[in-house]
Formats: C-alpha cells, sequence, structure tokens
C-alpha cells in the first residue's frame, strides 16, 4: 500500500467541501451505504454511523478552538464521516464487528485491518468518477483519516508513524477516536464508562502509554470541560 502524505494540516485548507456538489453526493451515498451496513443482523451500520458523527462533531469543533479555520473544520467533518469506512469492506464478514466475548488476539488484528481498508473501499465507490474528482485533496484528507486514525505517536501503530510526522488533525483524530470509542457499550463489556473515566484513562492507563500526544491530550481535556 502507498502511504500517503500525512501531515495534512496545510492541505485540509486549500479548498471547501461545501462548494463541490459531485463530492458531497458521493460522500453522501457513501454515508448511507454505511448506515445500511448490517441492517438485516446486528445494525452494525447504525452502530458506526452513530460514532462518525459523534468524532466529527468533536473533531470540527475542536479544530476551530486549535485555530483551524472555518471552512477546514467543515472539511474535516465530511471526512471523519468515512473514518472507518474499511469496517464495511467485502473481505469482512459482519459478525466479527458483533463478538459476543473479548476478541481474541487473531480477532483483534482482522479489527484493525478496517484502517488500511478504508481507501480501498473508498477506490471502488469512486472507480466509475472524474480524475478530477479522484484526485480532490478532499479525497487525499478522508484517506489520511482512514488510515491513520489508529495510530500511535511512538510509532508502535500499524503504520508505524510517529508524532513528528503525523500533523495536528491527525493527532486529534487518534484522540478523539480513541475517546468516543473507550465509552461504546459492547457485548462483552456491558458497563459504559464516563467522559471522566475515558480521559483518566487515556491520561494515565497503561493501555495509553506512547500514544497520544500529551500537550494536544491536555487541550482536548480542557476543551472537554469546558463543553460539558
Ligand atoms: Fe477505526
Ligand atoms: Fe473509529
Amino acid at each position: 500500500m502507498i502511504l500517503l502524505e500525512t501531515n495534512i494540516d496545510g492541505l485540509i485548507e486549500t479548498y471547501d467541501f461545501a462548494e463541490d456538489k459531485n463530492l458531497q453526493d458521493l460522500f453522501q451515498l457513501i454515508s448511507k451505504t454505511i448506515k445500511n451496513y448490517d441492517a438485516d443482523a446486528h445494525q452494525y451500520g447504525e452502530v458506526i454511523a452513530a460514532h462518525l458523527k459523534r468524532t466529527s462533531e468533536l473533531g470540527r469543533d475542536f479544530l476551530k478552538k486549535l485555530g483551524f479555520s472555518d471552512t477546514a473544520a467543515g472539511n474535516f467533518y465530511h471526512a471523519n464521516l468515512l473514518q472507518d469506512l474499511g469496517k464495511i469492506s467485502p473481505k469482512y464478514d459482519s459478525g466479527i464487528w458483533n463478538l459476543p466475548h473479548r476478541p481474541t488476539e487473531e480477532e483483534r488484528a482482522e479489527k484493525r485491518l478496517h484502517a488500511g481498508r478504508g481507501p480501498e473501499v473508498l477506490d471502488s465507490a469512486l472507480q466509475d468518477d472524474s480524475e478530477e474528482l479522484k484526485n480532490h485533496p478532499h479525497i487525499q484528507v478522508t484517506k489520511a483519516i482512514q488510515l491513520y486514525h489508529h495510530e500511535r505517536i511512538d510509532g508502535s501503530g500499524q503504520f508505524a508513524l510517529t508524532g513528528d510526522k503525523m500533523g495536528d488533525v491527525i493527532k486529534v483524530i487518534c484522540i478523539i477516536d480513541a475517546y468516543d470509542g473507550d465509552m461504546i457499550h459492547r457485548p462483552h463489556q456491558p458497563c459504559k464508562r464516563t467522559p471522566e473515566e475515558t480521559l483518566e484513562r487515556m491520561k494515565s492507563g497503561k493501555k495509553y502509554q506512547g500514544a497520544f500526544d500529551l500537550e494536544m491530550l491536555k487541550k482536548f481535556c480542557e476543551f472537554i470541560e469546558k463543553r460539558d
């Protein structure tokens, strides 16, 4: 797989999603496909869509606080709505997203592949579209979010991206995705965590050691405290 330009902080400021009708139609259609995924079994598509909406809203508002323009924050919102698109890859059996037990190491590894599968699913949705649309900077931004939203600043993530190469947009989505994901109810984990418990785990829990940019995490904690 070709790794993308990782610092998308500049790129995300160069266009306005709201001005491109073809792009909007495409993204709306894919969002609908995500929502309908697994509709006949566990409605897992609705779980994904709700997580994507929450993280998009949080990310948009937090990026504005960090000084990104309203347009860039809006672009982030729409790109992140396809963040977990790889989860609906035809390579998966949808049951893997609704395991009744704690996932085994093998199942965990399989689930992690969704990051790399996002751009594949997006490319197949784009195959009949114009070169102009395929090369739109928003597609590049979306693919970067898909690929890198589970990276860790210590370089121990799937693509070994380190903090110095991430840029703020990727650092932010890694934090926000973990924040929201840690509070989601799962069949094997019946008690939901509160935002306070989750932020505490992210700051000092063993699982997250080396995962986040601590300066950014501090700003995010302040943002959450003021927001609620
Ligand atoms: Fe993900
Ligand atoms: Fe996610």
